[in-house]
């Protein structure tokens, strides 16, 4: 098995990319792409702009609150399945070290990620290695220190030196007029087509997400672990692994982002407010519906156990 650092330093090598850290501002037991309007979801951290609630639809809606993210012109709104480190029935979200949005293959990129942009990838459901799509690239393993032999989307079994590190890749494809999305490499390849775009029939190439997440073992964990890792997401074991985007950034820096075609630099994405230089300029987010839902582990799992006894049914979506 190739060593982590290696894929990675090979894939920053290939492809033009931008980062953009964000700060959590709230676990939260809503999902506005996949189930708006409700408050029966497995709990998610979120970090980018704090307007979001369980009914956000819109880039508008986005911009309208504060942002987390260390650029000014980002009010995307960006979420996992929360992590947990698990002491017998004891739940406890793992802290987070960093949260970076990549943002990568901007070389390859026709057009710039459209205004109410929104998307999940991952399969909340899956259970082991052969449910996951290989396009999102999930990975687990421990930051810097040498690869084991295990699932790529397989917790490590031994302890990290530093912190844990985790790898979901989006979508970059897109249709303009529905906002349906893809990856590149999924559609029926014909010669011609595979040489003029890799994306599905009308869709066009954007930008490629991808979050590159380190949580922080040092405080809840000093001792480490050896054998299975005492972590679960929301959603189940790390198979489950998911990310959701709703676009948020402002038309004019979504535009620049384009300029960021540097195969090998880091670029930063400049707009009306500023560049990172002026971020994160929300220094106290807030829930913008601190009245409904749950931050609260086993509040979510009553509340979700609430839909069971509703519709006969346990969703395990989201
Ligand atoms: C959400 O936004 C899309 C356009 O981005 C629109 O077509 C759809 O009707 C909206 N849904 C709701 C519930 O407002
Ligand atoms: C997601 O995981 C479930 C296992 O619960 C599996 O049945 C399903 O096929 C997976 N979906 C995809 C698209 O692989
Ligand atoms: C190749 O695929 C494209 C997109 O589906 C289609 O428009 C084109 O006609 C195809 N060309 C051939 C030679 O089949
Ligand atoms: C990005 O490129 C476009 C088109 O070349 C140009 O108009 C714009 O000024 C550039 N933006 C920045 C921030 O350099
Ligand atoms: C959210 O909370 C507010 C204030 O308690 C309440 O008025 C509103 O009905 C709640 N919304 C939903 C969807 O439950």
């Amino acid at each position: 098995m190739q060593s982590v650092s290696f894929l990675l330093a090979a894939a920053a090598g290939a492809a033009a990319y931008t980062i953009v850290e964000a700060d959590l501002f709230m676990h939260k037991n809503i999902d506005p792409v996949v189930m708006p309007g409700q408050y029966k979801s497995h709990l998610h951290s979120f970090f980018g702009s704090d307007a979001v609630t369980t009914n956000t639809n819109s880039s508008a809606e986005l911009q309208a609150g504060c942002t987390t993210a260390y650029n000014p012109n980002d009010f995307s709104s960006y979420w996992v399945p929360t992590l947990f480190y698990v002491d017998g029935t004891t739940y406890t979200p793992v802290p987070f070290n960093r949260f970076s949005a990549y943002y990568i293959g901007i070389n390859s990129a026709e057009i710039a990620i459209p205004q109410n942009f929104k998307v999940v990838v991952g399969n909340s459901s899956a259970t082991s290695q052969a449910d996951v799509n290989d396009l999102a690239g999930i990975q687990w393993f421990c930051e810097g220190d040498a690869g084991e032999t295990k699932d790529a989307a397989a917790f490590p079994t031994t302890t990290c030196s530093t912190h844990l590190q985790t790898l979901l890749l989006f979508h970059d494809c897109v249709n303009e007029e529905t906002l349906e999305s893809a990856y590149s490499g999924t559609q029926n390849w014909n010669s011609t087509y595979k040489a003029s775009n890799r994306c599905p029939e009308g869709m066009k190439r954007m930008p490629q997400l991808r979050f590159s997440i380190r949580y922080d073992l040092r405080t809840i964990l000093p001792g480490g672990w050896s054998g299975t890792a005492p972590f679960e997401l929301a959603c189940g074991p790390s198979y489950c692994s998911h990310g959701d985007f709703i676009n948020g950034w402002l038309p004019e820096a979504a535009e620049n982002m384009l300029n960021a075609t540097s195969k090998t630099e880091f670029a930063e994405v400049t707009g009306p407010l500023g560049g990172d230089a002026d971020g994160a300029v929300c220094t106290n987010p807030t829930d913008a519906d601190p009245d409904n839902g749950t931050d609260d582990y086993a509040t979510s799992l009553a509340m979700m156990g609430k839909r069971k006894r509703a519709v006969g049914r346990y969703d395990r979506r989201a």
